[in-house]
């Protein structure tokens, strides 16, 4: 049935064939990911969007079952923004029994999500993996909301010949803010209306330490001081707050001449946000 699909969108352009655009999600669409499927619109002929509720990358104690679910609004959605085919595959077509291949990408897995998640990333990439090659897209967007996923996927695609080779073919897309900074996220759902208002403190507090990064002082009282703000804002925890280099994801103490990101998971209630930011080299 994909694969039909499939063949009857290649066909569609003649000669070279159609350029096909994979956007990978869990469902529960909101504007992050339908500014993936607008660029991917932009850049390809056809879109394949996914929607899977990926059970290995949940832990044991983590939100699965309270996941949201709403295949019949998100299909609509989809299809409004000129989607060509809806992948929904359910989770004994992706994983029947005796399924036991796992795919680890080491590294870049390692710390802050990977570090708080154990197996998390293992499952990312197994899904992922597995949609590439059902789908085989010519290229494949993802969002830089999740920027430790973007790195392990392109870290992947490249080990695995996932994509051609020398060919930039996964695409980071900015992060999608509501109007008070929050990340949009499936998960903001959870949120009760105090702890909603309260979590717009993130992404602010996360811009004073990088402004203050970026203005010379010392990272470590920097992020120090960011945790604090995060827990004076109401949430519960902080599960990390990180300076690290963009690309390897390495933790620095220092400010160097490479590009560096800002990324936070703090705990509100029983929802875990994350978070990131570029963080600017001194000129
Ligand atoms: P999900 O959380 O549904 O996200 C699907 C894609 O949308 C991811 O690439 C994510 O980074 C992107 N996204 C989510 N919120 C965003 C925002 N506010 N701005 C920009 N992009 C945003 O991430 C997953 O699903 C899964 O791990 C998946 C890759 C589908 C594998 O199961």
């Amino acid at each position: 049935m994909l694969r039909t699909a499939l063949a009857q969108l290649r066909a569609s352009e003649g000669h070279g064939g159609a350029t096909v655009a994979l956007v990978p999600t869990m469902g529960a669409l909101h504007d992050g990911h339908l500014t993936l499927v607008r660029r991917a619109r932009a850049e390809a002929d056809h879109v394949v969007a996914s929607i899977f509720v990926n059970p290995k990358q949940f832990g044991v104690n983590e939100d699965l079952d309270a996941y949201p679910r709403q295949l019949a609004e998100d299909a609509a959605m989809l299809e409004a923004e000129g989607v060509a085919l809806l992948w929904a595959p359910d989770v004994e077509a992706m994983y029947p029994s005796g399924f036991a291949t796992n795919i680890g990408v080491a590294g870049v897995s390692d710390g802050l999500c990977g570090a708080a998640r154990p197996g998390h990333f293992d499952g990312v990439a197994t899904v992922a993996c597995k949609l590439f090659n059902q789908v085989q897209p010519d290229m494949a967007f993802f969002g830089e909301k999740d920027f430790q996923q973007l790195a392990v996927i392109r870290t992947m695609a490249r080990d695995l010949d996932l994509t051609r080779p020398h060919v930039d073919a996964i695409i980071g897309v900015p992060t999608v803010r509501e109007a008070d900074g929050l990340a949009m996220s499936s998960r903001n759902r959870y949120l009760t209306p105090d702890d909603r208002r309260a979590a717009a403190a993130l992404p602010h507090a996360m811009r004073t330490a990088i402004a203050a990064i970026e203005g010379g002082d010392d990272v470590a009282t920097a992020l120090a001081g960011l945790q604090a703000d995060i827990l004076a804002a109401g949430f519960a925890s902080v599960d990390y707050a990180e300076l690290a280099d963009s690309r390897s994801l390495a933790p620095l103490g220092t400010l160097g001449k490479t590009p560096a990101r800002l990324l936070v998971a703090a705990r509100i209630g029983n929802t875990r946000l994350i978070d990131n930011m570029a963080v600017n080299a001194p000129a």
